[in-house]
């Protein structure tokens, strides 16, 4: 054996010895999403509550190339109350199971009302600043090794005034707020895209063309006072009671590009609210929504990745937590596999959108 092949052979014994078992699949799928992505140069994420789910783990590591911590890195639960010890046990996990497995991570979120500690959440507070620099200090660079994004800030428009969303900080001070945020999250982060993160982007309605528009014009004027930002995020948490409306969201997505700005799908699910009981014909619909809403946003090429909000049934937020509406008979089917994590027909739509989106740059 000479040198070379002496090294080659090391270094496929670690890389052997490195790599972690391959996971059986609960279910047989052959087709892989983040390999049909791939071929469309799109990155595919999911939202993963941690907790060493071992059959969901196997079905991310199958699909997906990101893992967006769904509850673990927003302020709330790391950090309720002031202290100098957050609550990074869970977020650790979800870190040690993407350093193990070759995934990277989707920071979610830097600030996001709804979880808002109050120690955070109060700019007339002499310490806020100093407080959000630290908060930013200690979370941010922790993961940086895994970091691929950031939500610097999650849900900022308003769903009844064009503009910011009332709250105790972007009411206030708004655009200083969220440059300050963005600054503070380029220096924790600074290999990170950095997005702003919202919902109610995709649909027909007034309140949803008030809130792309609010959205463009803000990004716009946050551009041109020098703020730097990689992209938006479009959280698309869709309903049939909301259908999405092709010509403006492609508008809306073409608009961004001119500014050049990527787009991130980040959370993707069907609510199944109001759809008929009987599975069959529920399933078909729901197909049928995430099918469309693909074909909208696939064949723009500033589009980079393709979220979902949970792969599976089993752990749903619309099925088992706190999700804003709910069908009233009949367990919801939000997910592209059900709750023993076989692919319905939702997961095939979704494999024949990517095969069908245009090969993009
Ligand atoms: C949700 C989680 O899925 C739930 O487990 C939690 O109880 C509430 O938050 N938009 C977002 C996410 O940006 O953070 C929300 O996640 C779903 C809506």
């Amino acid at each position: 054996m000479n040198r070379r092949n002496f090294l080659t052979g090391t270094v496929a014994t670690v890389a052997a010895l490195a790599a972690p078992p391959a996971r059986p699949l609960p279910f047989r799928t052959e087709v892989s999403l983040k390999k049909l992505a791939a071929e469309k140069s799109l990155k595919v994420s999911t939202a993963y509550n941690g907790g060493g789910h071992f059959d969901l783990e196997a079905l991310i590591l199958h699909h997906c190339d990101i893992v967006t911590p769904e509850n673990a890195l927003k302020p709330g639960f790391l950090a309720p109350k002031r202290t100098i010890n957050f609550a990074f046990e869970r977020m650790d996990g979800t870190a040690s199971f993407c350093r193990a497995n070759g995934l990277r991570l989707h920071g979610h979120t830097l600030y996001w009302h709804q979880t808002q500690p109050a120690w955070l959440n109060d700019a007339g507070n002499s310490s806020f600043v100093r407080d959000y620099m630290s908060y930013a200090g200690q979370v941010m660079p922790r993961y940086g090794d895994l970091i691929d994004s950031w939500d610097v800030i999650n849900e900022p428009f308003s769903d009844r005034k064009a503009g910011y969303r009332k709250n105790p900080v972007l009411d206030v001070h708004g655009d200083e707020f969220v440059r300050f945020l963005f600054r503070t999250a380029r220096r924790a982060a600074p290999k990170a895209k950095l997005l702003i993160n919202d919902y109610s982007l995709s649909c027909g309605a007034a309140y949803c063309q008030r809130k792309r528009d609010t959205a463009l014009a803000t990004v716009e004027r946050l551009l041109k006072a020098g703020m730097s930002i990689d992209g938006v995020g479009l959280q698309a948490h869709l309903a049939p009671t909301q259908p999405v409306h092709k010509t403006p969201l492609s508008s809306f997505i073409c608009g961004l590009n001119d500014l050049g700005l990527e787009v991130f799908i980040t959370e993707l699910d069907v609510n199944d609210i109001e759809l008929p009981e009987n599975i069959a014909k529920r399933d078909k619909l729901i197909a049928a929504i995430y099918k469309d809403y693909l074909g909208a946003v696939l064949e723009h090429d500033n589009v980079k990745r393709l979220g979902f909000w949970g792969l599976s049934d089993a752990e749903h937020w619309i099925v088992h937590g706190y999700a804003p509406f709910k069908r009233k008979r009949g367990t919801p089917r939000p997910a592209l596999f059900d709750d023993r994590y076989r692919p319905k027909p939702a997961f095939f739509a979704v494999a024949e959108a990517l095969n069908q989106a245009p090969a993009r740059t």
